[in-house]
């Protein structure tokens, strides 16, 4: 599995996105040992309880019993590449600091992050032990 196939799994799961209110389609892959998981996002009209595509797709590695996480491709809606929000960046680094993140824009540019750049000094599992 390439970067390009990660990249290109998550634009396909934005064409199953959920977002009639916002308008602001998201889909992303996530690479678990070896398998691609995807997810999009799901809004919702009680607002707030949407969810975002990252945490759509870890659930559904989680949920598969992957847990170990090596990347995270995301293709949002917008002129830039689309970084995870602050949550999604909180959910992500739960699986390590290394996770890398790609996000890539429709006529693909592309930025790539290690979590830990994207949520510096994070709280983490660490800190229960
Ligand atoms: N969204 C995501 O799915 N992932 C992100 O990291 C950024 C935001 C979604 C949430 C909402 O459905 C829409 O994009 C606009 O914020």
């Amino acid at each position: 599995m390439t970067i390009d196939e990660l990249v290109a799994a998550a634009r396909v799961a934005r064409g199953n996105a959920y977002a009639p209110y916002s308008n602001f389609l998201v889909g992303a892959a996530v690479l678990a040992q070896g398998q691609v998981f995807t997810g999009a996002n799901v809004e919702n009209a009680s607002y707030p309880i949407g969810v975002c595509a990252e945490r759509v797709a870890v659930g559904a590695a989680v949920t598969a019993g992957k847990r170990s996480i090596s990347a995270v491709a995301l293709v949002g809606s917008s002129k830039e590449p689309t970084p995870p929000c602050g949550g999604c960046r909180q959910f992500i680094f739960e699986f390590g600091p290394d996770v890398v993140v790609v996000a890539e824009t429709d006529d693909g540019r592309r930025k790539e992050w290690r979590i830990a750049e994207l949520l510096p000094d994070a709280f983490g599992p660490s800190f229960l032990e």
